[in-house]
């Protein structure tokens, strides 16, 4: 008989966003004339930008005529859209080279596909809490995980420590879920530790857009010595609103070499096996997200979002709950009134009120207590939840 991976049992029954998904359509179901407001999964709601929509269609209407149709893309990205991001780095003082961008679907697809760079042996570090993906990714693989828990005294944001050495190291800032960001000289000390040790960092900087703080390091290859030790993961969906359309890219840059092989190398090898590319529509609006248009417009929708981050912020104030998050990031990082646990809390606010947000738990057992909520939602869903957290926990 086949013998199948076996670490699918090891991991929990369900995924923890798909988890909650089946709990509120229980609710919903049970209670169908109850109006729930969903600021649980980070799922934007607002539309695309026009100037990506523009291209969408120019796009669609090229695949249409036989002069300008286009047959498959190259593996790693078009070309275009490659220079784009690069240019786009080099606009904040990033110097890449275009082929050490990698076009991807998202940033999810691609946290768990870059695995096949590396050996089932090494073994993996995830800060903690996390999104849940990092862990349950190596748990298919079979990789030993190291979890280093974080908390309030460390800001979320813990020191490398040689009691704690992985071989792959997660960086997640803006940090899903606690909005925590690294600063230059915390992240510089990562830098050098990877680099010290041989280590290689995944570094997720899905939410770089949020960040308001110029002091911030928006991505990690900025920092002296990061084009040895790391991979940036980065993703349209939250910048520009691509969750539904899939987006994504990936910087591998030349120097990162482990073992006598060149990681950017490996990764052209794997993409041109494994996939036939993202589908040149698709590379077409993402590519206008790069242009002085899509990147104004992408601004206002990303203020629209902060500004839902405000209204909540009230809230919690008003009502005196202990929150972070929320001022670079798009979530909010509460914690648990009562001292009720956080599957406890979710049942509390789904019952009472028919807010969803995500148990601090399903982000590692260190996220217990915790409590996250999305600043995605719509405004008026938004402004009404923040209406019905404030009458129920006044
Ligand atoms: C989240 O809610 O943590 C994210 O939206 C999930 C994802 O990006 O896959």
């Amino acid at each position: 008989m086949i013998a199948l991976n076996r670490h699918y049992a090891d991991l929990k029954d369900s995924y923890l966003f798909a988890h909650i998904a089946q709990k509120v359509s229980a609710y919903q179901r049970a209670n169908p004339n109850k109006s729930i407001l969903r600021l649980g999964i980070g799922d934007v709601t607002l539309p695309l930008c026009d100037a990506v929509i523009a291209a969408l269609h120019e796009a669609v209407n090229e695949q249409a005529a036989k002069e300008s149709f286009k047959g498959y893309q190259p593996e790693c990205g078009a070309p275009f859209l490659r220079q784009a991001i690069a240019n786009h780095y080099r606009a904040h003082g990033i110097e890449l080279k275009d082929d050490e961008v990698f076009v991807s679907s998202g940033a999810s697809d691609e946290l768990g596909d870059i695995l096949d760079l590396f050996d089932r042996s090494s073994s993996a570090l995830v800060i903690e809490p996390a999104y849940p993906a990092y862990v349950d990714a190596n748990v298919i693989a079979g990789r030993r995980i190291v979890h280093l828990p974080s908390g309030r005294e460390n800001g979320f944001l813990p020191e490398p420590s040689e009691e704690v050495q992985a071989d792959l190291i997660y960086l997640c800032s803006p940090n899903n879920p606690t909005g925590a960001v690294f600063g230059k000289d915390q992240l510089q000390r990562w830098v050098d530790f990877a680099n010290e040790h041989g280590s290689v960092i995944l570094f997720d900087a899905a939410y770089e857009a949020f960040i308001e703080d110029d002091n911030l390091p928006r991505s990690i290859m900025g920092l002296d010595g990061a084009r040895s030790c790391a991979i940036e993961i980065c993703s349209l969906s939250k910048t520009a609103g691509f969750t539904g359309t899939r987006a994504g890219y990936t910087v591998i840059p030349k120097e990162l070499v482990r073992g006598g092989m060149r990681l950017n190398d490996m990764w052209v090898r794997n993409r041109t096996t494994k996939t036939n590319g993202v589908s040149y529509v698709l590379q077409k609006g993402a590519a206008a997200v790069f242009t002085p248009e899509g990147q104004r417009q992408i601004q206002e929708n990303l203020r629209y979002y902060k500004e839902n981050a405000r209204i909540l912020m009230q809230a919690l104030d008003e009502v005196g709950v202990w929150y972070c998050g929320g001022k670079n990031a798009p979530y909010l990082w509460l914690e648990c009134p009562g001292g009720m646990d956080s599957w406890q809390f979710f049942d509390y606010l789904l019952s009472e009120i028919q807010v969803v947000g995500t148990p601090g738990a399903g982000f590692g057992s260190c996220g217990e207590g915790h409590f996250r909520f999305s600043t995605f939602g719509s405004r008026e869903n938004t402004l009404e939840a923040a209406e019905r957290l404030r009458t129920l926990l006044a």
